[in-house]
């Protein structure tokens, strides 16, 4: 039998609570791809409100903007995705499983103990969504480089299988979907799912320089749907083929990014602790100098302790100092254009145009007023996703209690992230109280997600909002015509207080921070 685990516990109160769902499950399911219920849109929205509010509207120095998914062909060239986005991959002789390279582990000693290597016992319980490590893709890597490196896969464990050291050479995986654009054979072309937000920023750079009056150092903000073919995937929400990103791309003056770098890893990491992540579930994991891409020149992961992989600690976000790169590489990209149109619209047939001499005026730059010169900003992204934030919100609220002998599973959510802020009984079905409650959650609801329920026993309701995460229960009851007071139960403390009506939303409004 399969170890119960916390994303075990996580997984199926998803499903039974309807946060979230296989994609397709009535054909049996697309792998990787999942769909979120009522409660899960809901904490979903609530994830991006959170990171807009922090991010743009809080903010004096960072706009806004929501690009299209599918770009011009050449945007990817210039990036580098369409040459260097990839895996390197190795396939199991026995089975054909294809892995990552560096997904595979090596061979454990078998007299070992299985409690010394808890991931291995959870691969002998053939628990599909724990036997993997969440490593993220390698971002940008130089496939002849990657392909030069020795690798030695002689005591590597076939994760499907579990052959040893039976897997070809490794090869360079893409992870770019690709799809086609038009109707017609003579001018259709081949388009990519995008496999960052980043770049749709970079593209509009000059539009959002020429029509606000936004000065360096700013920022531009993007929340949008990702798509990555990636070769592992599995681990619940934390790594699938199509997720959300929330990426910020801050502008600032060369010499000024390791201040600002600083600054954002800083905000990114308050940003979850604010929001109710345990610090001790939180840390920084500095990537080494070999582990960054080629362009980067300091990056940082923020960490979360997940409930899987190996060790524990998985990327949550990247920060990234991704110096002038990407806007000099766009300047290429433009400068390519003609080579487009004469090789047929192929973008394999083509090479990315060089840099010009100066290009430091070019389209992409930056003119400061103040010191009358133009140069091409730097820039500090920090990078997060929507998807595996939700989770990990998800899996640190999470709690199970006994109560009078009795389990209570619970999400302690912090308010702005809960899916339901209130929810409003009658005590009985009857003696009017149905009426009142009725009215005061279509009083409440003007201004917060609320839900009704007069169903079955109050104490199940409760339990059941208390599973949804919901921070406040107000039940109408028999005092409520004498007295017009009703009970507010809040969630963790399950304390009961009683409050006005005319006084509730206050009350609320104050409790839930909104
Ligand atoms: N523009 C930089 C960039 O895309 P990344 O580290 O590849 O960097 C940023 O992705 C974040 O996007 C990750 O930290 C993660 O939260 C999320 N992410 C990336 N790939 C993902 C996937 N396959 N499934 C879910 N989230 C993913």
């Amino acid at each position: 039998m399969a170890k119960i685990t916390k994303l075990d516990d996580i997984v199926s109160l998803c499903k039974r609570r309807g946060f979230i769902f296989q994609s397709s499950e009535i054909y049996g399911g697309l792998a990787s791809c999942y769909d979120y219920g009522p409660l899960g849109v809901e904490l979903k929205n609530n994830v991006r409100k959170a990171w807009w509010k922090a991010v743009v509207q809080m903010r004096d120095d960072v706009v806004g903007l929501d690009c299209s998914i599918l770009m011009h062909p050449l945007v990817w060239k210039a990036s580098g995705h369409a040459d260097q986005f990839a895996d390197l991959i190795a396939e199991c002789k026995k089975c054909n499983t294809r892995t990552r390279v560096d997904h595979l582990r090596e061979k454990v000693a078998e007299q070992a103990p299985l409690e010394n290597h808890p991931e291995d016992e959870l691969v002998a319980a053939g628990d599909s969504l724990l036997t993997e490590q969440a490593e993220e893709h390698t971002e940008h890597i130089s496939i002849d480089a990657a392909l030069a490196k020795a690798q030695d896969l002689s005591n590597k464990v076939c994760p499907n299988c579990g052959t040893v050291g039976r897997f070809t050479e490794p090869m360079p995986f893409k992870l770019m979907f690709e799809t086609q654009m038009g109707a017609n054979v003579d001018d259709s072309m081949t388009l990519f799912l995008r496999p960052e937000t980043a770049q749709g920023i970079f593209a509009n750079f000059r539009n959002v320089l020429d029509t606000t009056r936004v000065k360096i150092p700013f920022g531009i903000a993007q929340i949008g749907k990702s798509f990555r073919n990636e070769v592992t995937t599995k681990a619940f929400i934390f790594r699938t083929r199509e997720f959300e990103q929330a990426e910020l791309e801050f502008f600032c003056e060369p010499g000024t990014d390791d201040h600002w770098y600083e600054h954002w890893k800083e905000a990114r990491f308050n940003w979850y602790t604010d929001l109710g992540l345990k610090k001790e579930n939180l840390r920084f994991r500095v990537h080494d100098a070999d582990e960054l891409a080629h362009y980067a020149k300091a990056c940082v992961d923020v960490e979360y302790r997940f409930p899987f992989g190996s060790g524990d600690w998985q990327e949550l976000e990247g920060v990234a100092n991704r110096t002038d790169f990407d806007l000099r590489q766009h300047q290429r990209g433009m400068r390519t254009l003609n080579k487009w149109f004469e090789n047929d619209r192929d973008l394999t047939k083509i090479e990315l145009s060089g840099e010009a001499e100066d290009y430091q005026s070019g389209p992409l730059s930056y003119f400061d007023d103040e010191q009358k010169r133009r140069y091409i900003p730097y820039v500090i992204e920090p990078s997060a996703g929507i998807d595996r934030s939700a989770l990990a919100f998800l899996v640190d609220a999470y709690d199970e209690e006994e109560v009078r002998g009795e389990k209570r599973n619970l999400l302690r959510f912090h308010p702005a992230l809960a899916p339901i802020k209130v929810a409003v009984f009658p005590l009985v079905k009857k003696d009017g109280m149905p009426e009142i409650a009725q009215n005061i959650y279509n009083d409440l609801k003007k201004y917060f997600n609320c839900f009704y329920d007069q169903k079955g026993a109050v104490g199940r309701r409760y339990r059941r909002q208390d599973e949804a995460g919901t921070p406040f229960c107000l039940t109408v009851d028999g005092q409520t015509k004498q007295d017009n007071t009703v009970t507010v139960r809040e969630r963790d403390s399950m304390e009961q207080v009683r409050v006005s009506t005319d006084q509730l939303l206050s009350h609320l409004r104050e409790k839930l921070e909104v």
